[in-house]
């Protein structure tokens, strides 16, 4: 591939989707608060269950440190889409599987519009 001529649309990619979920755990009281905090780790888990139990072998699934907005945790991000979202229960997880890692339609009303 030219340097030159190349896009990024040019670039192989990996992934269809690629899912960064935070599980950065923070001690309790901590003034920032934490995804941790907010009970991020069995949701995860469960996120990774269903990618794994559902073949999704072109989504990507990637553990990540603090994405930078502990208090509206816990926090996930979806690419290419750059959807952020903040699913509270394993349903909410769950739709998330089905509706945007499968369906590839957007869960309204679980997206944070985050605001630096
Ligand atoms: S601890 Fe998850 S965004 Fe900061």
């Amino acid at each position: 591939m030219s340097t030159e001529t190349a896009t990024f649309a040019d670039v192989p990619q990996l992934y269809k989707r690629h899912v960064f979920a935070c599980f950065t755990q923070r001690p309790s009281g901590h003034p920032r608060g934490s995804c941790g905090a907010q009970g991020a780790q069995p949701l995860w888990d469960r996120l990774g269950r269903q990618i794994e139990a559902g073949g999704l072998a072109d989504v990507g699934f990637t553990p990540s440190g603090c994405l930078g907005f502990c208090r509206a945790g816990p926090l996930m991000v979806v690419y290419p889409e750059g959807v952020w979202y903040a699913p509270k229960t394993p349903e909410d997880v769950d739709e998330i599987v089905e509706t945007h890692l499968k369906g590839g339609q957007l869960v309204e009303r679980l997206v944070v519009v985050l605001q630096r």
